[in-house]
């Protein structure tokens, strides 16, 4: 346990809130999130995908209102799977975290403590084949849209965006209230700013908490901010184990991806050389590609979907990096992007 303070098991929701929870909840349905259930005192939309559970909180006041005030599209709060969650709120607390506790603003019951931007961290300790809080405090959603899952099934990391000088603070607080280990440190370099990332994973194993630092005024971490008026989740990765297949059931939907430049392909597979996957899907669909002589990972990133947040989509063989050697590819990307819309004309 001592490695594991807090019993932390994994993710358990994500909870969003937006000013246009009917954009949101078309965004969830492309990706193959259906809408099951609606939560039975407040006005809380449960999406659900395989293991993956989102809710988007529609209150007109509370603690997702207040947030959605400051930020817009934002991500107000997370569960973590613990085994006892009250047992994991003392412990956060004894080793520092600041407590949520008699927030009367707070929309749910669970021990909860601050966490990144101030979103909440709440502690779940009902979830998995014992019944879990989506059946307990929700009901089945009178206008229920069901979808066809779109493959993905669990929360493979989340990525924070920190204001300078910050990383180093965030990093601790993982590290050491819930016994985060460093796996990595990037730094990356784009044409006109960089970034600095480290990679933290959780002591269950079971999730990545990678943290982006920017380094100059107009970088995409500082930009994203600036938007966002906090610090706060930059993306999500969901898992999938046939991206291509995932890719190809989202075709023709609304959710649009990150172009990559064509000579990406011309020496990636120098790289990669073990890919089984059909390398005119994997172009067709902007997918990237990282690895070693071990295995690879496939990965693809959307557009900014929640005001600054967007996903990731990744398929994982034999291989647990972030896609280290795409970094340099994504950032050029969303460089790209920036210029085109004048980010650094002045
Ligand atoms: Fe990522």
């Amino acid at each position: 346990m001592s490695n594991n303070p807090l019993g932390l098991r994994g993710i358990e929701f994500v909870e969003y809130t937006t000013p246009d929870p009917e954009a949101m909840g078309e965004l969830f349905r492309a990706i193959g999130f259906s809408l099951e259930k609606t939560h039975r005192d407040l006005d809380v939309d449960y999406y659900r995908q395989n293991g993956i559970h989102f809710m988007i909180n529609k209150e007109d006041e509370g603690f997702a209102a207040d947030f959605r005030e400051a930020h817009g599209p934002s991500i107000c709060s997370m569960g973590m799977r613990v085994d006892d969650a009250a047992k994991a709120f003392d412990e956060a607390v004894e080793r520092g975290a600041k407590p949520a506790e008699g927030d009367a603003n707070a929309d749910f019951d669970f021990p909860a403590i601050y966490g990144i931007g101030d979103s909440l961290v709440y502690f779940i300790d009902k979830w998995g084949e014992d019944g879990n809080i989506f059946d307990d405090l929700f009901v089945e959603h009178p206008e229920p849209q069901t979808v066809e899952s779109k493959g993905f099934y669990r929360i493979d990391h989340l990525t924070n965006n920190v204001y300078k000088g910050k990383r180093d603070e965030w990093a601790s607080f993982y590290k050491d209230i819930f016994g985060f280990e460093e796996i990595r440190y990037f730094d990356i370099k784009g044409k006109k700013t960089g970034l600095t990332s480290y990679a933290l994973k959780s002591p269950c194993g079971t999730f990545c908490l990678p943290i982006n630092e920017g380094n100059e005024e107009k970088s995409q971490i500082e930009e994203y901010l600036r938007e966002y008026n906090g610090e706060g989740i930059q993306h999500i990765a969901l898992m999938s184990d046939d991206l291509l297949a995932s890719l190809d059931q989202m075709e023709g939907g609304p959710v649009q991806t990150l172009d990559i430049a064509d000579e990406y392909y011309e020496t990636v597979y120098d790289r990669v050389p073990n890919v089984t996957e059909d390398r005119d899907r994997i172009k067709h669909h902007n997918v990237l590609v990282d690895g070693d002589e071990e295995g690879y990972l496939l990965q693809i990133f959307t557009k900014n979907v929640i005001g600054p947040i967007f996903f990731e989509l990744i398929q994982r063989k034999e291989h647990d990096s972030f896609g280290e050697g795409n970094f340099q590819a994504l950032f050029e990307s969303i460089e790209r992007d920036q210029e085109r819309r004048g980010v650094f004309d002045d």
